[in-house]
């Protein structure tokens, strides 16, 4: 049978539980997952691409032997190039309020439209996770407020380091 290999796009500045939600849920329904981390999004990351992706990483060993399933990439350029390099046709966006659907609507049909062959999937997120975005996360860490609830240990460390710098 062939294997189902899938894309979770983003830029993941960074990895927060509700990202963790959705690759979580996406393995149970996919055989492989490359979390795609983007170079080239519309956002200015405050982590560079390779803190970025090692954050991810490090947020992967929560997932225990599925972890094995998940494969990071970090990639610049238009996503469709990286999923067909990638031999996935399956991209995976997480969908937190009805706010976010016109966004992601807009962005599967161009998608679509550079490469006829691509679907996207939306997960709608977590009731626990629906709330997590990584902006209001970096807002929370920058005035002091308590963000063990949205991130793992070593990216509140990171998010902590990064204000302690700067
Ligand atoms: O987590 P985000 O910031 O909402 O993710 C947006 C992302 C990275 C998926 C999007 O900006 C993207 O696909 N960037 C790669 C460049 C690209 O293909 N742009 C055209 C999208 S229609």
């Amino acid at each position: 049978m062939a294997i189902r290999t899938a894309i979770y796009p983003g830029t993941f500045d960074p990895i927060t539980n509700g990202h963790m939600d959705i690759i979580r849920r996406t393995l149970a329904v996919v055989d492989e997952l490359v979390v795609g981390v983007a170079l080239d999004t519309a956002k200015t990351p405050m982590f560079d691409i390779d803190q970025r992706a090692v954050l991810v990483e490090e947020d992967l060993g929560q997932l225990g032997p599925d972890a094995k399933r998940v494969r990071v990439v970090s990639f610049s350029g238009l996503l469709v190039n990286m999923a067909a390099e990638q031999g996935a046709t399956l991209l995976i966006r997480g969908l937190r309020a009805v706010s976010d659907f016109e966004y992601e609507f807009q962005m599967a049909a161009l998608n679509r439209r550079l490469d006829a062959n691509i679907e996207t999937l939306f997960i709608p997120a977590s009731e626990s996770t629906h709330f997590i975005s990584s902006r209001f996360i970096k807002q929370i860490a920058r005035l002091g407020g308590e963000i063990d609830e949205f991130v793992s240990p070593h990216v509140k460390v990171a998010l902590q380091q990064h204000f302690t710098a700067s």
